[in-house]
């Protein structure tokens, strides 16, 4: 597999939860907020081994493609604001869909300027023998990628790679503390679930779950990690 091949499979895998949000219904809401994570995820991971890797490689190759390649940058900063937003809202917030929505439109255009426009430059310009070398490079980068969107920090080198390293640290560490969360919330549900059921009678079933902070219609968009 080439560094083209790569970062075009990386497109599809995110198509694949643009469309699979589209199908959803309307009051799937658990779905959607875990696709949109995964749309944080893999949009952040696939935005950094392309700023860090080959936008670099690709702007100090071919001068005529520094023009396209400030371009994407812009682009990216854009589609991180968007994902540093969606990433605390919770699905049923007014903007939630709508922002969502933005972001499909922001990605899709993007990812068919590169793909229309940048990667057939881009092929011409590196012999078959760099790009596959470049996607070795693109493979290890995604290992230690943010796996968060930082829309603040610096998208180009050298401070993006020293940057990128200290976020994907604190990324991880949020990582961990939002699967112990879901976890403990998984935990909590089936453990009501099953004392409901034991006590049994319309009493039981009828009391509030949860810890009676639900919010109220109308009440300020909450969030949730
Ligand atoms: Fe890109
Ligand atoms: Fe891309």
């Amino acid at each position: 597999m080439d560094a083209i091949a790569l970062l075009k499979a990386d497109h599809k895998t995110v198509e694949a939860l643009f469309r699979r949000f589209e199908l959803a219904g309307r009051n799937a809401k658990k779905l959607k907020r875990s696709l949109v994570n995964r749309m944080v995820r893999e949009l952040a991971i696939h935005a950094a081994i392309e700023e860090q890797v080959f936008y670099p490689a690709v702007r100090a190759k071919a001068e005529k493609l520094v023009d396209p390649i400030l371009e994407a940058l812009e682009e990216h900063h854009v589609v991180k604001w968007l994902l540093n937003e969606l990433e605390g809202l919770a699905p049923d917030a007014e903007r939630f869909e709508a922002k969502v929505k933005v972001l499909i439109e922001n990605v899709r255009t993007h990812v068919a300027e590169e793909e229309k426009e940048l990667f057939p430059q881009v092929r011409k310009a590196f012999t078959p023998a760099e790009l596959r070398e470049m996607a070795e490079m693109l493979t290890l980068a995604k290992r230690t990628a943010p796996t968060r969107p930082h829309p603040r920090a610096p998208d180009t080198p050298p401070s993006n790679l020293v940057a990128g390293a200290v976020s994907a640290v604190l990324d991880m560490g949020k990582d961990a503390v939002q699967s112990a969360r879901h976890k403990v919330e998984g935990f909590t549900s089936r453990r009501a679930k099953s004392s409901g059921k034991r006590r049994g009678g319309k009493r039981a079933a009828q009391r509030p779950q949860g810890n009676g902070m639900t919010p109220t219609p109308g009440a300020e968009p909450h969030y949730v990690m």
